[in-house]
């Protein structure tokens, strides 16, 4: 009972202390001892002493910040409990660290220390580094990468290129070199694992050449090239449908799809985005051209893949049936011929029914039956003047009241 007591009445007490304590300081130490272990491939560990001449127990925090050699900015502070941390740098470029003790009471107020200062420079002569180096990782699970020598380095010197997942790291099975001198790293078939970081070191050791060496590292989700859309296919109603490659397991709603529409005559290419969808109606398209359509995709977003994957298979959108040249030119002759004949016949009757206006048997045959008495002879006899022309219209006009009888 009593001790507890005791134990209860310090660790109020404690603090308070601490709290004047930390009041009355003028400065506090910085940080020393800081050591650096370079563990893998650009993956560095720190760590140092905080210097107090006093614990100070939970009140401390340490600040880390970095900065390469060829950089004008701090990077983003990071607040850390314990005297240690870890991250992954580009060695090559040169780096500086920097740490600061801070002491936190009495509801946020705070005393630092200056910072403490380190400098972890590249090894290794800079025109011997490899540079420009990309990485690409393809078909789920294969990775290209490419380099070039440094400047100083003799034609021929194979650097060697080292990559690390999943805590192991591997040296490059394949190289190759391209005519340009260009070096490449090839690995095959479940060589990376596409939800972690890879790291890569490229280096070489020589007795008489000391290559400086190159650190990066990728999410390699950001360099992948997808395979391209499969099934891909070309509805009759001009909607074109595709679908995802098998075997990714990103969630449907991060893709983009382009499709290129190309008009063949004129090689005008037409390019249309689709997001997220898998089908695009066509639009604008002249029936009586030929085109092609090809569909690619990549990651849009979710995150943005730096590359498209490749086009898919290409289809094409035949013209709907057209007669040649020569066809043409004599069924349009038929055509006009027959319209010319058609238009003759109607403008005849047309003029028929104009002038005679509805044509009146009895009113025609009054002659006939009252003057002639229904003599037909005498009846045509007395007709015997009419013109050739007059003629032509009374024997149309006798067939209009046949057809009509
Ligand atoms: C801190 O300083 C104040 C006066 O400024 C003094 O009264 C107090 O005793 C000091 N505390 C400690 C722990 O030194
Ligand atoms: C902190 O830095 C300042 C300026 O550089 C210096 O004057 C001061 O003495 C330093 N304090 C300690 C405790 O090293
Ligand atoms: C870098 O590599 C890319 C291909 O990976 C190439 O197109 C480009 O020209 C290279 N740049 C230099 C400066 O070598
Ligand atoms: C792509 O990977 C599959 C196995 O996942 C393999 O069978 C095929 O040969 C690879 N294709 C290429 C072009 O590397
Ligand atoms: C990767 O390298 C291999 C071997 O040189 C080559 O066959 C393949 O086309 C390359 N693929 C890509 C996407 O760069
Ligand atoms: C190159 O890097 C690999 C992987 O970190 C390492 O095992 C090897 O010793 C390095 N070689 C040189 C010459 O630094
Ligand atoms: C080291 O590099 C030189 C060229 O600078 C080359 O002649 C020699 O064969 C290399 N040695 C080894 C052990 O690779
Ligand atoms: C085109 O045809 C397909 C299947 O025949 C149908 O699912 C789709 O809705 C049609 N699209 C349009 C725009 O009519």
């Amino acid at each position: 009972m009593f001790y507890q007591i005791i134990y209860f009445a310090l660790s109020f007490m404690l603090p308070i202390a601490l709290s004047n304590l930390f009041e009355n300081l003028s400065h506090i130490n910085a940080p020393t001892n800081i050591r650096i272990v370079e563990q893998h491939l650009g993956d560095l560990k720190f760590s140092w002493k905080n210097n107090l001449p006093f614990d100070p127990q939970y009140h401390i925090k340490y600040v880390f910040e970095y900065q390469y050699f060829d950089s004008d900015n701090w990077s983003n502070e990071v607040r850390l409990s314990e005297a240690e941390h870890e991250g992954i740098f580009e060695l090559h470029r040169g780096l500086y660290i920097r740490i600061k003790n801070i002491l936190l009471y009495d509801n946020n107020k705070m005393k630092e220390s200056n910072w403490t200062v380190m400098r972890k420079p590249p090894s290794g002569d800079p025109e011997t580094l490899a540079s420009n180096v990309s990485c690409v990782v393809y078909n789920y699970s294969y990775m290209n990468c490419t380099w070039q020598n440094g400047i100083k380095v003799p034609r021929g010197i194979q650097y060697k290129m080292y990559y690390r997942q999943e805590d192991i790291t591997t040296e490059c099975p394949h190289y190759f070199t391209d005519f340009e001198g260009r070096q490449k790293c090839h690995v095959g078939e479940n060589g990376i694992e596409l939800d972690e970081h890879v790291l890569i070191c490229i280096n070489r050791s020589n007795s008489s050449l000391s290559i400086m060496p190159y650190y990066t590292d990728f999410d390699p989700q950001l360099f992948e090239i997808y395979n391209p859309p499969v099934n891909f296919e070309i509805l009759p109603n001009l909607t074109v449908k595709w679908e995802k490659p098998p075997g990714y397991t990103i969630n449907d709603n991060c893709f983009q799809y382009q499709l290129q529409l190309t008009e063949l005559s004129g090689n005008n290419h037409e390019f249309f985005y689709v997001k997220v969808d898998t089908k695009f109606v066509l639009v604008n398209i002249n029936l009586s051209k030929r085109y092609s359509v090809k569909v690619r995709m990549k990651l849009k977003y979710c995150k943005e893949t730096m590359y498209w994957s490749d086009w898919s298979n290409e289809l094409f959108l035949e013209p709907t049936e057209q007669l040649d040249g020569h066809v043409m030119i004599i069924a349009l002759l038929l055509l006009m011929i027959t319209a010319a004949m058609l238009l003759t016949l109607v403008f005849r009757r047309y003029k028929i029914i104009a002038s005679s206006s509805i044509p009146d048997p009895q009113k025609k045959f009054k002659e006939l039956i009252e003057e002639h008495n229904g003599d037909f002879q005498t009846w045509i006899g007395y007709h015997t003047l009419i013109t050739k022309h007059e003629e032509c219209y009374t024997v149309v006009v006798e067939e209009t009241i046949i057809s009509e009888a």
